[in-house]
Formats: C-alpha cells, structure tokens, sequence
C-alpha cells in the first residue's frame, strides 16, 4: 500500500510558508505539520527546565519526555496551551540554536513522519524536502527578501499589539537566516527537484493558487 502523499513546503524564517502551508492543507482536506513549533516548544520547554541550548545530548533526551499534542489548531504542552508563548522572538531564536544539534533533529524525526496521515500531508519547515519527507510528492522551497519578510513580521507583531523595532527584526532574521543556513546538520537548502517561489511581491492567495497548481500537476 502506497503512503499517503506529501506536500514539502520549506524556506527561511517570516517567508510566509506557515501561512501559505495551512492553507493549502485545508484546500485540500490535508494535515498540517509545522515541524518549526515542534523545535520552538523543545525551546520553550529546555528554557523552563534550565537546560543549556548548547548542551545537545541533553536536549536530544528530553525531547521523547515531552507531552505534545495539537489541538484545533493549538499546541499543548504538557497540557498547557502554549500556542502563543511559543512564537516570542526569543523562542524563536533559541529554536534556531538548539536545532543545530544532530541529536535533537534526530530525536524529532519519528514524530514529524507520524504525521503523514491519509489523506495527505503539508509540511512546512526547512528540512521537510531533504530530510524528513524526501519522497514527497511535490516540494516547494518558498523564498523573500530579507527586507520583505522583515517587514511582514513587523506587521504581524504590531497588530498583535507587540511594540518592535524593524532593524532588530531585520538582524535578528539575518542571523537565524545564517546560522539556519550554515549547520552541519539539515542546513537550510533548496532540495534537489524542488521548485522555488519567490514570494516578496506575490499575494498569499497567488502562492497557494501556485503550489495547488503544481500539486495538480503532479497527481494528474
Ligand atoms: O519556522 P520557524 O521560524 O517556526 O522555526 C523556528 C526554528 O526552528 C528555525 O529558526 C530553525 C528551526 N527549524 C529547523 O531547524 N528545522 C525545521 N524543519 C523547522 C524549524
């Protein structure tokens, strides 16, 4: 029996995969992983247990321990709704320099491919292509500017009410662009057979309308 298909969707931080992923999920009645919260609620979780984000055996022993669940679009965390906590900037950034350990990639492989479910799978990450999913039906590395997605963040944390400065933002997403890019372990890439979309000055629905353009041309 063949496993379900998957849609690999990768790209660096704020490029809007998120978005873009989940709404072709639900277009075409998939599940939806976002493999990113899964190393952000290792971050949250290693933060509040006071384990040091450069000490990755022991991050890679703690992640099997961890109680996770989604919920209806919510992420729990040993029961505790943690959906928002885990999208602070610093959790952000401590994901990026805890994913950097082999043994936590390692410890998080079963749990993104449980995920492949009928009757299909979005997946949005970095590694989804190269690693995690490499039989995936269509892969798509979606792209922006620096300055673009800088900009998108920044209006996205402004509505929410979170006061920032856009050249902290543009920092700080140069240096997860760099160090997400440049780790021995799933560096960031484009994925051999994958198609780019560059996304700086294409609306949301338009990316989506792309990537089901090509998914439907791959099953046909
Ligand atoms: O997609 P995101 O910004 O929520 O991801 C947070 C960090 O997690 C990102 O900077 C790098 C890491 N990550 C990863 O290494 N591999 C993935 N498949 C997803 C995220």
């Amino acid at each position: 029996m063949s496993l379900p298909p998957v849609i690999a969707i990768d790209g660096p931080t704020a490029s809007g995969k998120g978005t873009v992923a989940s709404m072709v999920a639900k277009k075409l009645g998939f599940h939806y992983l976002d493999s990113g919260a899964l190393y952000r609620l290792v971050a949250l979780a290693s933060e509040k247990q006071g384990i040091d984000v450069k000490n990755g055996p022991q991050l890679g022993l703690l992640v099997p321990k961890l109680l996770i669940s989604f919920k209806n679009g919510q992420i729990f965390l040993d029961g505790e709704d943690v959906s928002d906590a885990i999208r602070a900037e610093e959790i952000g950034l401590r994901a990026s320099a805890l994913a950097v350990h082999p043994e936590v990639r390692a410890a998080l492989v079963g749990l993104q491919r449980s995920f492949r479910q009928s009757p299909g799978l979005v997946a949005d990450g970095r590694d989804m292509a190269s690693i995690i999913f490499p039989g995936a039906i269509l892969k798509v590395f979606l792209t922006a500017t620096a300055s673009a997605r800088a900009e998108r963040r920044y209006k996205q944390l402004i509505a929410k009410g979170i006061s920032v400065k856009l050249e902290n933002l543009l920092q700080d997403l140069h240096e997860r662009d760099a160090r997400d890019s440049s780790r021995g372990a799933a560096p960031l890439l484009v994925a051999d057979g994958a198609k780019v979309l560059e996304t700086s000055d294409l609306p949301i629905d338009q990316a989506v309308k792309a990537v089901l353009d090509w998914y439907q041309s791959e099953v046909v």
